[in-house]
């Protein structure tokens, strides 16, 4: 049996905490195999992956620090981009074949490319799909959010790193807060399953921000996620002492809020571990500190059709020329499974010789 339990994950004080259901895997495997009568994508440790990230362009409207260069931004020229019938193909494959069950869109700026509500409706469509959901800066929501909804997107996570436009304007490099921020109200209104935000928590810019954030969160009754910031910056100047800590954040909460009370996780793939705050929940996902990389169930395709088995991967496997060369279905799977098939134990960021991955998160997808 090829079966293997999860790894421990490290928690904050380094010490190993089990998964909440050591059967989680063996209980993934067998669900698939009985939906699909295929073998699920499982990696050398067990890992069960189910979850695809599916960027759709690398191009933004935006230019944050922790992500693009401020100035010459190369992108993938526009033939090199998968088209719609391409992402459809791999992503059907993926769940009827490989027993994935959830789909996210990332970009870059996955609203900047045009016509996604149609790609929306295609992937919607897909049998056993049982999630659709995007990830997006909020810029183009507002006029967005209701055709995305009504083409089938399920959930929307957007990412709002401050409410003062200086600030803003620091990170990205750009005009846009008040476009966010309507793109966030336009997003609440339309009934998604759930809308949440994306704070990404760095030194010395997220602290002044902490209470207000999460009182703006409160007020709109959606969760707010705090993530540490990751070595995926285009600049390369990412240092450990710039990640603004979970355990940093949650003593700034308690300071604010009196109890932040934690509620426990019941999917360990889940990377948020969730805080009750006044009469909302805050997340905090601790990537750097506690990484979840022992319960990750996440396989990545890129803009321009190359399969990753972690943000963090040293290689990954190209796969738009197999497609364009008239490869089979067959073909397809055994290239990802290979790629799955190498991906290392845990992304390595607070290991002696860390090396962050060539390409930066606007080329990766979120
Ligand atoms: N570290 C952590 N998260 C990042 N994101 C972008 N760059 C980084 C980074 N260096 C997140 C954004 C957004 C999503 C697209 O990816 O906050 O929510
Ligand atoms: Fe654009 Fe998102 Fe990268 Fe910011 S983090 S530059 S919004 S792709």
């Amino acid at each position: 049996m090829f079966v293997t339990i999860n790894p421990p994950i490290q928690n904050s004080s380094g010490k190993h905490r089990l998964h909440d259901s050591e059967n989680e895997p063996l209980a993934a495997i067998i669900s698939i195999m009985r939906r699909t009568s295929f073998p699920p994508l499982i990696d050398s440790f067990g890992r069960v992956h189910t979850s695809l990230r599916l960027s759709v362009t690398d191009r933004c409207n935006i230019r944050c620090f922790y992500c693009m260069p401020e100035k010459g931004a190369e992108f993938v020229p526009k033939d090199n981009i998968l088209s719609f019938e391409e992402i459809h193909r791999l992503a059907r494959l993926l769940v009827q074949q490989g027993g994935v069950t959830d789909i996210r869109i990332t970009g870059g700026e996955p609203l900047v490319r045009q016509q996604i509500p149609r790609l929306i409706e295609m992937l919607a469509e897909i049998e056993s799909l049982e999630d659709l959901s995007l990830t997006t800066n909020g810029m183009l929501l507002a006029e967005q959010a209701q055709s995305l909804r009504q083409a089938g997107l399920k959930r929307l996570n957007i990412s709002l790193d401050t409410l003062n436009a200086t600030t803003f304007k620091k990170i990205t490099r750009r005009e846009g807060l008040e476009k966010t921020l309507q793109g966030i109200d336009a997003a609440i209104k339309c009934g998604f399953e759930s809308v949440k935000l994306n704070t990404l928590a760095i030194k010395g810019v997220t602290e002044p921000e902490v209470t207000r954030l999460v009182r703006y969160a409160l007020d709109r009754n959606v969760m707010l996620r705090f993530i540490e910031f990751m070595p995926l910056d285009a600049d390369r100047a990412w240092q450990q002492d710039q990640v603004f800590t979970g355990d940093q954040l949650l003593s700034i909460l308690q300071n604010e809020f009196g109890s932040v009370e934690a509620i426990s996780r019941p999917d360990p793939s889940q990377p948020a571990e969730e805080f009750q705050v006044e009469q909302g929940r805050i997340g905090i996902i601790r990537s750097v500190t506690a990484p979840f990389c022992g319960a990750c169930n996440r396989i990545r395709i890129t803009a321009d059709g190359a399969v990753r088995n972690c943000l963090f991967s040293a290689s990954e496997t190209p796969l738009r020329g197999l497609i364009r060369a008239g490869a089979s279905d067959e073909d397809l799977l055994s290239s990802i499974r290979s790629c799955l098939a190498q991906k290392a134990k845990a992304h390595g960021i607070n290991e002696d010789g860390f090396q962050p991955p060539d390409r930066p998160m606007y080329a990766i997808g979120g």
